[in-house]
């Protein structure tokens, strides 16, 4: 079967600059200017993204740069961009993201681009050392013992993250990540679920405290990519998720993330929907006066917009029955 294979070519000699003709949404604005080249390939229905790319390289154009090495979801080096979203080139098949035989690909625009299809990954590695990605454990091996014995089912806890190959797919979909480079990230912040939730693991109360700083566990906005872009099913916000819990329950209450949590439950436990208009205020500090006023300009826009929610917040009816549902589920909203 014949397909055509768009592929965007990083120009070394071009600013970067918005894309627009790409039509890429804001978190993309950054996207460094590309050239898009199209190919012909011919090859079984059944080929991958990775046989096409290899393909052309070997018998239509020795220039093309494209990073790979096992061919089967496990080094995690072909991440790159494929139709928009990010994917492993190796397990993508045409058949499955072609649109009229055609399928583009290009270096995704949230990262560093070296050449081509290549993206720089040194920021995903920042990062993943920023969390301390190692045991430390400062309490000696038990008598007796050679050697730490952790149970079976404290080790299961931790199968998901385990099976993470450092490809980056999550963090370059990371819709955080896209608008604040300084985003912990979805990769390392699930790497740190596996050190803070291993019994082995004697800082765990530490580490809780540094991902709860800015830029850390609170930054996530559930976006969901990293989700759906893992190709391990290691799903990194639900080990953001419990990192969370965690860092409540250890006390790491006071920062922005948490009040924004508790200021939301609580206004829905209490009339049954979200109060907006009090949600800010309480997130970053009632007290805290320049947080608010630097938020005007954007109050003012939803006001000219007629987007300022209501001034009088309303209960809905039987509200108490969400009541119910808060005293059943527990935990720190009981
Ligand atoms: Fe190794 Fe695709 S080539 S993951």
């Amino acid at each position: 079967m014949k397909w055509t294979i768009e592929v965007g070519r990083y120009d070394r000699s071009q600013p970067p600059r918005p894309d627009a003709s790409r039509g890429y949404p804001p978190p993309y604005e950054d996207a460094p200017a590309k050239r898009y080249q199209i190919f012909e390939v011919e090859l079984e229905d059944h080929a991958m993204v990775l046989d096409a790319l290899i393909a052309i390289r070997e018998y239509q154009d020795e220039s093309l740069v494209v990073r790979c090495a096992c061919r089967s979801a496990i080094c995690g080096s072909c991440g790159m961009w494929i139709n928009g979203h990010a994917s492993l080139a190796c397990t993508t098949k045409l058949q499955d993201v072609a649109v009229n035989g055609k399928v583009t690909v290009e270096s995704p625009p949230s990262m560093p681009v070296i050449r081509d299809l290549v993206c720089d990954m040194t920021p995903f590695w920042q990062k993943n050392l920023k969390v301390r990605p190692w045991l430390e454990n400062k309490q000696p091996i038990p008598q007796g013992l050679e050697e730490y014995r952790v149970p079976n089912a404290a080790m299961e806890e931790l199968i998901q993250e385990v099976s993470c190959i450092s490809c980056g797919l999550c963090l370059m979909d990371c819709e955080s990540f896209a608008i604040n480079k300084n985003f912990t990230g979805p990769a390392a912040l699930a790497k740190a679920y596996r050190y803070t939730a291993d019994p082995r693991d004697a800082v765990t109360s530490q580490r809780l405290g540094d991902y709860s700083e800015p830029d850390g566990l609170w930054e996530c906005t559930h976006c969901y990519e990293c989700v759906s872009r893992c190709p391990k099913g290691v799903a990194p916000l639900d080990q953001i998720l419990k990192l969370r819990r965690m860092a409540v329950e250890a006390g790491y209450t006071n920062n922005a993330g948490t009040r924004h949590a508790l200021a939301f439950a609580e206004s829905v436990r209490d009339s049954g929907r979200l109060n907006e208009l009090t949600l800010m205020p309480k997130s970053v500090g009632l007290f805290n006066i320049p947080a608010q006023l630097r938020a005007l300009p954007t109050a003012f826009n939803m006001l000219r917009a007629g987007k300022l929610p209501p001034i009088i917040h309303h209960k809905i009816p039987h509200v108490e029955r969400i009541k119910a549902i808060f005293k059943k589920i527990g935990g720190i909203f009981k």
